[in-house]
């Protein structure tokens, strides 16, 4: 088969409606994410195709805000591919949430953003946040995975264990 029709075939088997993904419990949604985007990355080298397809996966499935990378470049974080309104393109080292996680190479989970010390609101309409490290093959942090809600307490640690599984099969 075509690599394109390999994806087509790949995409669709994975594919749930907004319907089917109504009735589903979150881990569910997250192991078919999961499978889809294993599929979606396969062969795939360009690191700003896979975070395109990825954070769209991730958002259609998951129903987030606002879901999107910051990519370490030159000592700050720049924004990369997302989805969702426009958000800020530059956080500095130790800065907000973002670079919070990539100062102290971990998931960082924000029940409630007005709580978090220089939090950076990027929208007035997000309320809890998510926020996972991706490695390099060296241990450095390359990027990081920023995913905002409407609602506050939204994530838990089925979130941070399934999103830290999907930023483990990305090589960035
Ligand atoms: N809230 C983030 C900034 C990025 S936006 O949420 C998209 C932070 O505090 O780092």
């Amino acid at each position: 088969m075509q690599k394109e029709n390999m994806f087509l075939f790949v995409f669709f088997r994975t594919f749930a409606s907004q319907k089917q993904l109504k009735s589903m419990s979150k881990i569910e949604k997250y192991k078919l994410l999961t499978e889809q985007i294993r599929a979606l990355i396969e062969g795939e080298t360009d690191s700003v195709a896979v975070m395109a397809n990825v954070c769209a996966a991730i958002h259609e499935t998951m129903g987030f805000w606002w879901t999107g990378f910051y990519r370490v470049k030159d000592g700050q974080m720049v924004l990369g591919p997302f989805q969702g309104p426009v958000a800020c393109m530059h956080i500095g080292y130790g800065k907000g949430v973002c670079g919070t996680a990539w100062k102290e190479q971990r998931t960082i989970v924000v029940p409630d953003v007005e709580l978090f010390p220089g939090h950076i609101a990027c929208s007035s309409l997000s309320r809890s946040e998510i926020v996972v490290p991706i490695f390099s093959k060296s241990g450095q942090v390359a990027a990081v995975l920023d995913i905002d809600s409407k609602e506050l307490s939204n994530f838990d640690d089925t979130d941070q264990q399934c999103l830290e599984e999907i930023c483990k099969m990305l090589s960035l």
